[in-house]
């Protein structure tokens, strides 16, 4: 929204929550202090904030005065009830798209921003048409225009995106949030198309990505034994312009809040509609992604002879992937949790990553904080030097760039022996550890000689 405020002067865009605190803090004059940490977002919002664009609670006048209202609330996979595990929660959408019906006035353009399953077009209508039948001053449009844009780089991917969906029925809605886009974006680059392929197209999207990290992150285990280098493998696959260079990266699986979100969300479908093969077929990415951490894990504890119990492991890196805080579904958790449970004394640092998160996440199990040599216990630092003193071992999970000029000779004295160091993302040179006295584990190229 503040991408369309940015490019859009002449537009009021108001950002709406039932969370108090959650406004309040979009509000911060700080505007270090903003919730989400994104590189550029700061600078427009205080360029903007409370000219065209404003921040509130007071939902009611606000969706009374909008003639577009993006719906654009969390659809988390369902935990409980119908569908849980796979399906997505569906509540944020319905109880949003019951104010629209409450408050609109005239006629309103409502678009899912939100990524949704197939078809929930039809619950917004419904709920709308609802409020119609009491209400004749009242009509809508529904539109679909999912987002593309990835954390880190979301201001980049917002400002020149490779393509914008409109999907939907009514052709002047379509015309008019295609007019908004048109204010930065060239119109070739704007695709129309029915409701149900732009809904479906971001599900995919998701998919076919989430497929492709899975594919590397299996190859990575297969090079391991084989002597193959991933690195090489990428590159020489990557060339191939039917493969593309892109997304080739093996790591300690994928995180973050959409590619699994969305795979459940695509089994779930394939399985209501009867597809049980096709279901299958993408299960395998999100098993494989859970494989790919879990074997990480063990071949840390393995390292050590069967044992983490009072190692002193430091985590290099909590969120899912750099220039973001947000860690959800972050591979960091569950090693983190598996190496805590073996009885590991972790060290975690991220750069954007906060104590408060941590505690959030680990303590739901009630792992003990801010003791060591207990059996399995977590402590935060943004101290390396404290970090690597008497370590046993060194985790890299984020790809942050703080971790490529870590000076391994200098560090590598102050820490046990025999040290070891674990790249689940290779972005260490071999060549850096030579001299040291460190094992040496990466992804995609298994354990190599320091010496
Ligand atoms: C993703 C999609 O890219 C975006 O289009 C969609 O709108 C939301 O979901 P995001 O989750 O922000 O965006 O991050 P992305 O850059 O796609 O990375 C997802 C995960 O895959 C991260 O954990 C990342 O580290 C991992 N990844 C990505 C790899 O392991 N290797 C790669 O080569 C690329």
């Amino acid at each position: 929204m503040s991408v369309i405020a940015e490019y859009c002067p002449e537009i009021k865009v108001t950002v709406v929550d039932v969370n108090k605190d959650k406004i309040n803090s979009w509000n911060n004059m700080d505007c270090s202090k903003l919730p989400v940490y994104e590189k550029g977002l700061d600078l427009l919002i205080k360029k903007n904030r409370n000219k065209n664009l404003f921040f509130t609670t007071d939902i009611k006048k606000s969706i009374s005065e909008a003639d577009i209202v993006f719906i654009s609330v969390n659809t988390p996979t369902k935990k409980r009830g119908l569908g849980a595990g796979y399906a997505s929660d569906l509540k944020w959408i319905e109880s949003s798209a019951r104010m629209v019906s409450e408050f609109a006035c005239g006629h309103t353009i409502v678009v899912e921003k939100s990524t949704v399953p197939v078809r929930t077009a039809e619950l917004i209508k419904k709920i709308l048409t609802n409020s119609i039948n009491n209400d004749s001053n009242k009509t809508f449009s529904v539109l679909s225009s999912p987002e593309f844009l990835a954390e880190g780089t979301a201001i980049k991917d917002l400002e020149n995106p490779d393509r914008v969906l409109i999907g939907g029925e009514d052709q002047s809605a379509i015309k008019q949030l295609s007019f908004l886009y048109q204010k930065w974006i060239p119109k070739e680059k704007i695709f129309v198309t029915n409701l149900w392929s732009s809904e479906l197209s971001k599900l995919t999207a998701n998919a076919f990505l989430a497929q492709r990290i899975s594919s590397i992150n299996a190859i990575s285990s297969l090079c391991e034994p084989t002597g193959a280098d991933i690195k090489e493998v990428a590159k020489a696959i990557g060339a191939d312009k039917r493969i593309g260079e892109k997304f080739l990266n093996a790591g300690p699986g994928f995180g973050g809040s959409c590619f699994q979100k969305d795979l459940l969300n695509i089994i779930y479908l394939c399985r209501y509609y009867g597809l049980e093969e096709v279901a299958n077929y993408w299960e395998q990415v999100v098993l494989l992604n859970e494989w790919q951490k879990k074997r990480i894990s063990k071949l840390i504890i393995e390292s050590f002879f069967g044992t983490v119990a009072f190692k002193k492991l430091v985590i290099l890196g909590f969120a899912f992937k750099s220039n973001t805080n947000d860690t959800r579904e972050s591979p960091a958790i569950a090693i983190s949790k598996e190496l805590i449970e073996n009885g590991a004394n972790l060290y975690i640092h991220d750069p954007q990553v906060s104590e408060v998160q941590l505690n959030d996440i680990l303590n739901e199990e009630n792992f003990i904080s801010n003791r060591d040599n207990c059996e399995g216990s977590w402590t935060y630092t943004n101290d390396l030097d404290r970090a690597f003193r008497n370590a046993d071992a060194i985790i890299i999970i984020t790809e942050w760039s703080e971790y490529l000029n870590i000076n391994w000779s200098e560090m590598s004295k102050n820490m046990r022996q025999p040290a070891w160091v674990f790249d689940t993302r290779g972005i260490i040179n071999e060549s850096d550890l030579f001299g040291t006295n460190i094992n040496f584990w990466k992804v995609g190229k298994g354990f190599l000689e320091s010496s």
